[in-house]
């Protein structure tokens, strides 16, 4: 027997401020099926995340939902907790890059790195909002695009003509945040030394730490030099101030790798087998595996190995790169439905289904998968149910009316045990080379030729005949042993059918090894549905739903669902444009839940001399609506109506808070009369 291999494992760290949907899913997915596979085959695999909680968007967000950036990432990760783990993501610690290990951790590689020379100092000119007191990231301006002249277009690229800029070539920018017209202003800057490190990303590039088209990629950049990397950022900003220097803090993206370590260093304070240096020192071990999207790679495959080479400690084994989700063929569309919250899935779908997709759509590549929902459904059904899950059902009801659910002993069927033992390795190097999609395809043809067996078998019909009693039990009892045998191959992708399976089968859990070993003379436990099929109409409601989560959205801004609107804060108006918003008090007559809406309520409003009905998405805080009846409120009187699938809605009511159960209906003093003007 080999050693144990020592594997720490991360996914992306999530921004700390959205949810997570359907292609965050896809990599965490892909991750914990690998961690779980090393686990099972006894290895010791830690599996480490974090919310990865700095930046100005998450300062900016807080401070327009009134809260702290410490209570936003706080209800953030509660959120995002939830989420994974009911997609059966079973981290071994998700932390925070908000963190006093990530704070010790980031001084300690950044000192490091300075005290070795890999960091220079310089001026940069940058825009500067004078009114908010902040320099400007690009998507924080907004102006005319140089080349088309369209308008409103963000300071490095044109969404119209795809041309990208400085966002000093933008004409009339403006600040996205306060309206105001930026100025231009110097500031020292910290920079990381990135071309220090060239010659080691050359060799480390083409290691075998990538897949070939991303080395490929990032040839393209180092044969044509590497650039110095702007790791700081002036106050006001959300992470760490750098030490030693007041008023600058490090750019998000230095600290968030490190948060990588600082969650597993988080993770060793109450592991005492796990020793954190022997994990990270420049001689480790240990192997080091990072899942990304295809979207990050120079981040992890040139900024954080060069960081991590300069401050003295281990690179990556690997850094394992996946393409995007697309969503029936097309980027995920809010309006068709097709951007799909975890938590919608999971309000309407069992997570196995998209786990088990996801598996048999995965390859070692890093192209695109398409989540197309039509297939899902047939697959899904065709091999979980139809394949697997049928070799059980069919044959436990016979062991247990004919044996007393005892498992008879003997092989009724040696080319096949053969068969099933003569495929675990290969499966097994599928898992490991993080093909998935050839794992599945392998064990369902195992499925098959199982079905196949058993149905020429057809203990259904021996039963009905005299004298065939042991035939039948030796043909269930191989049965039995064969699904087995598949549920400890698909143990990585269906933790939840797999427990399911070992309570039936009345054993412990199941190790990879285990597929060796036969049940005989074994006692079973009653055989209860291990999954059902997938409902077309659960899919359609979820599809529903989620374009449902987006008229809430809009029904009910600013007390939306969590997501930041396109400009951060909104810009300063006219008063003419002010003036010609109809704010008018209203009477709160009736108020009911939506059949069918998850999150609206439907209001009759009375205006004084009309009533109204009005769709809002404040369902989540107000769950008895009756409450809300004859109170009054404010609403916005002249906005065009809006065609919702429930009905027209005629306007909107105001309400403040960051969603969920916090968001509060405003109210006039006593004494206002429905109708009245707010002026
Ligand atoms: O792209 C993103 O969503 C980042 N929050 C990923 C960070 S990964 C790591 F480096 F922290
Ligand atoms: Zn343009």
């Amino acid at each position: 027997m080999s050693e144990p291999r020592q594997i720490l494992v991360t996914s992306a760290l999530p921004y700390a401020n959205g949810s997570i949907h359907l292609g965050h899913m896809l990599e965490y997915i892909q991750t914990d099926m690998w961690v779980r596979f090393q686990k099972l085959r006894g290895n010791q695999c830690i599996y480490v995340c974090a919310d990865d909680a700095h930046g100005s968007a998450i300062m900016l967000r807080a401070e327009k939902e009134g809260i702290t950036p410490e209570q936003l990432i706080a209800n953030v990760q509660a959120e995002h907790s939830g989420d994974f783990a009911d997609f059966l993501v079973d981290f071994d610690n998700f932390h925070s890059t908000h963190s006093d290990e990530n704070r010790e951790l980031s001084g300690l590689i950044y000192g490091r790195l300075r005290d070795a020379g890999h960091i220079a100092t310089r001026s940069v000119t940058q825009y500067f909002d004078p009114e908010k007191g902040m320099f400007l990231a690009d998507r924080f301006i907004k102006g005319t695009c140089p080349k088309c002249a369209a308008e409103d277009q963000y300071g490095d690229n044109c969404e119209k003509c795809g041309a990208t800029y400085a966002p000093t070539e933008l004409k009339n920018p403006k600040s996205a945040i306060s309206g105001a017209t930026p100025v231009l202003r110097d500031s020292q800057h910290f920079f990381f030394k990135l071309p220090d490190f060239q010659a080691m990303l050359q060799q480390w590039t083409r290691s075998g730490a990538l897949q070939d088209a991303v080395a490929n990629k990032l040839a393209e950049w180092l044969d044509s030099g590497l650039q110095e990397w702007d790791i700081s950022r002036d106050a006001p900003y959300f992470g760490f101030e750098i030490p030693g220097e007041p008023g600058k803090y490090f750019y998000v993206w230095l600290d968030a790798p490190i948060g990588y370590m600082a969650s597993f260093k988080n993770l060793c304070a109450r592991r005492p087998e796990l020793d954190f240096d022997a994990f990270w020192n420049k001689d480790s071990k240990a192997e080091l595996y990072h899942f990304i999207g295809k979207d990050i790679v120079n981040f992890h495959a040139l900024f954080w190995p060069a960081m991590l080479e300069g401050a003295g400690l281990r690179k990556p084994t690997a850094v394992n790169v996946h393409g995007y989700l697309t969503v029936n063929g097309a980027k995920m569309s809010k309006s068709r439905g097709t951007f799909i919250k975890a938590r919608t899935y999971l309000d309407h779908l069992q997570p196995e289904y998209l786990r088990y997709y996801y598996a048999a759509k995965l390859g070692r590549g890093v192209d695109d998968l398409d989540l197309n929902l039509e297939d899902f459904v047939q697959k899904v059904n065709s091999d979980l149910v139809g394949k697997v899950v049928n070799i059980a059902s069919r044959c436990a009801g016979f062991i247990h009316k004919g044996n007393a659910g005892v498992m008879v002993a003997g092989d009724a069927a040696p080319e096949l045990t053969e068969a099933f033992l003569a495929a675990a390795p290969s499966i097994a190097e599928a898992y490991e080379g993080r093909d998935f999609g050839r794992a599945m395809r392998e064990i369902m043809a195992l499925a098959d030729r199982a079905n196949a067996w058993i149905a020429d078998k057809a203990p259904w019909s021996l039963a009905k005949q005299e004298g065939k009693q042991d035939e039948v039990q030796a043909i269930c009892a191989q049965g039995i042993n064969l699904f087995r045998q598949l549920v400890i191959f698909l143990k990585p992708v269906l933790p939840l059918l797999a427990a399911d399976a070992e309570a039936f089968l009345n054993v412990a859990p199941l190790t990879w090894n285990d597929h060796q070993s036969r049940l005989e003379n074994h006692q079973l436990n009653p055989f209860k549905a291990l999954m059902s099929r997938i409902e077309p109409a659960k899919v359609e409601a979820m599809v529903a739903a989620s374009k449902e989560d987006l008229l809430a959205a809009e029904a009910q801004a600013p007390a939306g669902n969590g997501e930041l609107a396109k400009d951060p804060l909104s810009a300063e108006i006219e008063f003419d444009t002010f003036a010609a918003v109809d704010l008018r008090v209203a009477l709160i007559v009736k108020a009911e839940a939506v059949p069918g809406a998850d999150k609206l309520l439907q209001l009759t409003l009375d205006i004084g001399d009309e009533r109204r009905n009005v769709f809002s998405g404040i369902k989540s805080a107000y769950p008895d609506p009756s409450k809300l009846e004859g109170r009054l409120t404010m609403m916005v009187a002249n906005l065009k109506p809006r065609k919702m699938r429930f009905g027209m809605s005629e306007g909107m009511v105001m309400a403040a808070g960051p969603g969920g159960e916090e968001i509060y209906l405003l109210s006039p003093d006593s004494g206002a009369k429905p109708g009245q003007r707010i002026k």
